[in-house]
């Protein structure tokens, strides 16, 4: 594979495994991430293993930030063929208890993020063609108990994204994925198993389990696929 693709918070967790797979396969990757000491570590755990791999820092809600990314991918090659809006947080409570400040929070990073993403990089992949793989959760297709501003912040992103693939087609692709339970740092807080424990698989994906659903989104072998909301849960949602 070849082109360069941009994943938002890779420092670590899935991001960060889907930057693995991606070098692998032969695309360079621009890790981006606001915990810099991190994602430095991750990009150069990368290149010793071979992979084209630089590390940026990238606050996904500061517009500047964007712009700025966006100015040097135009000017860099290969040229920029998809990106992974992955970046996100969680701030469980029940609603009683969310405060205005971690509502917003939440609709800043995992929404305004998600949409900056998009204004920013897409006119880069217009004239070559690319790839948009948005990143929701299962609480973006169903509810629970102390999930609301999170969510809701999931289920916009849904919307977003059949939005986009709506707009940016042909040229640009856009879909959306919603993991379950991933063990990753978001939710080492959770009892353990968390709600995937009534999923038919009954446990987390490890990270490395996402990543190839991301990598055949980015790829020609899903030219047809767009628009798609794509539950990757261990049939979480499936009853
Ligand atoms: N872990 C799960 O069970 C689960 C399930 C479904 C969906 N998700 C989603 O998957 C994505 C990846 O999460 P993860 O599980 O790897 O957790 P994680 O916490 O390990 O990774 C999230 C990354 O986003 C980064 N980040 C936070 N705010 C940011 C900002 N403003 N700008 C840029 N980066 C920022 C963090 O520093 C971190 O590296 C998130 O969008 C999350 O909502 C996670």
């Amino acid at each position: 594979m070849s082109g360069t693709i941009v994943i938002t918070g890779a420092a670590r967790g899935q991001g960060a495994a889907h930057a693995e797979l991606l070098a692998s396969a032969g695309y360079r990757v621009v890790i981006t991430d606001v915990l810099d000491a991190v994602g430095a570590e991750t990009a150069e755990r990368l290149r010793a293993t071979g992979g084209d791999v630089v590390y940026r820092h990238l606050d996904v809600s500061d517009e500047s930030e964007w712009e700025r990314l966006a100015d040097e991918l135009a000017a860099g090659e290969p040229p920029l063929r998809g990106l992974v809006n992955n970046a996100g947080i969680l701030r469980h409570g029940p609603i009683a208890d969310t405060t205005v400040d971690a509502w917003e929070l939440q609709q800043r990073v995992n929404v305004r993020g998600t949409f900056l993403g998009i204004r920013a990089l897409a006119p880069l992949m217009e004239a070559d063609g690319g790839s948009i793989v948005n990143v929701s959760s299962s609480a973006g297709l169903v509810g629970s108990t102390g999930y609301a501003a999170y969510s809701a912040s999931k289920a916009a992103v849904i919307g977003l994204t059949r939005a986009a693939a709506a707009e940016l087609a042909p040229a640009v692709r856009v879909n959306v994925i919603c993991p379950g339970g991933v063990s990753t740092s978001m939710n080492d807080d959770e009892p353990v198993g968390g709600s995937s424990s009534s999923a038919p698989l009954a446990r987390r994906a490890s990270p490395a389990e996402i990543s190839p659903l991301v990598a055949y989104l980015l790829a020609d072998a899903s030219s047809f696929v767009t628009g798609s909301v794509v539950p990757i849960d261990g049939g979480l949602t499936a009853v």
